[in-house]
């Protein structure tokens, strides 16, 4: 069947009926009939293997008295075929219920037994539930199957601008770097040299040397983005507390005059990678020191907040602020809400922070006001 058409009225289900009387086979399908299956015979134990290897079935009607190979010894079969182990079995069997060993035949798998004389509505109604069941399952696994291609382009785009994003990278830190710190050099023999710079030009030298520091710090800073992009994750139990007590004691050395109130929360952990959460907590903590620069009395805490089933970490200040309409560039490379006289800066930490988080799987956002203070939250 074409494939549009086949979807149209969805896939043709196969259902095995075996039983050695030529007659039962013609009386089950003509109960079958109706339900518009494709309805297999086998003649015998043997038959029905040889049919299980060729195609699926939905249901396997399977008379209990065959010579050659009984309905239980060809159930046992089918069962150690690993395409045929979940196939439902129904036994069909003359004998009463009484006189059946219902107990061997479950044991075996079947999942139901019908006794003649058949009544056609009841095994309708019980094949009916397979066959509901069988193109469930058919279309599960289309979906997975979906899925998966879906999964494998996505990789292999992702994978083809990871690596142009490499190459990019080492154009910008080889390439670009270097005229640069030339042009800084020549910038610096000119200031030693004042014949050539009069002192109404000097300013502009010490501008231009300024400049190109500034932006051999961009540089550095896409550099550090674009190497997180590789790599495997190694994650393992973090301890957020001491990381971050750690980075704290880290700026209060380079700045040992700013009295800063820090509050970390005892025993808080993530699973992460080590080396890349310490990263993204000095990214964090860092943001956090200089926008409370200017507040008398800063407070920054490093602290959770369980939601539901996840926990939340946080780095939260006091300080400045930022407006929440503008929340989500935050976190793009080279964005900044403050100017560069206000607040130093190239605008990489936060964009990192959220490479980081990402190459864990988790989400980070951030909450703030207008003089205010800001929080940053992550999931990993
Ligand atoms: N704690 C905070 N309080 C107020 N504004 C913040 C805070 N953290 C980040 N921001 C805003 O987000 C912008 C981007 O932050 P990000 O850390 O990426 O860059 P940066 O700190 O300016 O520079 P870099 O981290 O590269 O030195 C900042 O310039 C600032 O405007
Ligand atoms: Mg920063």
């Amino acid at each position: 069947m074409p494939e549009a058409e086949e979807a149209a009225v969805g896939p043709v289900v196969n259902i095995l009926i075996v039983d050695d009387d030529p007659a039962k086979l013609i009386a089950l399908r003509a109960v079958l009939e109706p339900l518009g299956a494709n309805v297999v015979e086998a003649r015998s134990g043997p038959d029905a293997l040889r049919h299980l290897l060729k195609e699926d079935f939905a249901v396997i009607l399977l008379d209990v008295r065959m010579p050659i190979m009984n309905g239980f010894e060809t159930a046992e079969m089918i069962r150690q075929r690993p395409a045929s182990e979940l196939t439902p079995i129904i036994f069909v069997t003359a004998f009463d219920q009484a006189e059946t060993n219902l107990g061997r035949g479950y044991e075996l798998g079947a999942v139901d037994f019908v006794f003649s004389p058949i009544v056609p509505a009841i095994l309708r109604a019980k094949v009916t539930v397979f066959m509901e069941l069988y193109k469930s399952q058919q279309e599960l696994k289309r979906y997975r199957t979906q899925l998966q291609g879906l999964v494998q382009e996505r990789t292999t785009a992702l994978t083809a601008i990871n690596r142009e994003l490499e190459a990019f990278s080492y154009f910008v830190s080889h390439d670009l770097r270097a005229p640069l710190l030339s042009i800084d050099t020549i910038a610096e023999s000119l200031l030693d040299n004042p014949e050539v710079v009069s002192d109404g030009t000097k300013d502009q030298v010490m501008r231009l040397r300024r400049t190109s520091k500034q932006m051999m710090a961009l540089f550095e800073g896409m550099r550090t983005l674009f190497r997180l992009t590789g790599g495997d994750i190694r994650r393992q139990k973090v301890d957020i507390s001491r990381i971050a007590t750690e980075i704290i004691a880290q700026f209060q050395a380079q700045e040992p005059k700013r009295q800063v109130d820090f509050r970390v929360e005892e025993g808080l952990t993530a699973s992460g990678d080590a080396g890349l959460v310490r990263i993204l907590l000095t990214n964090l903590i860092s943001n956090a020191w200089k926008f409370t620069r200017d507040k008398p009395q800063p407070v920054i805490t490093i602290g959770s907040e369980r939601v539901a089933v996840e926990t939340r970490l946080f780095v939260r200040d006091n300080g400045v602020g930022f407006d929440m309409i503008y929340a989500h560039k935050l976190f793009g490379a080279f964005q900044r809400l403050h100017s560069q006289s206000e607040f130093a800066g190239e605008g990489i930490g936060l964009a990192v922070a959220q490479r980081i988080v990402n190459r864990h799987g988790g989400r980070i956002w951030a909450e703030g006001a207008m003089g205010e203070g800001a929080t940053v939250y992550f999931v990993l």
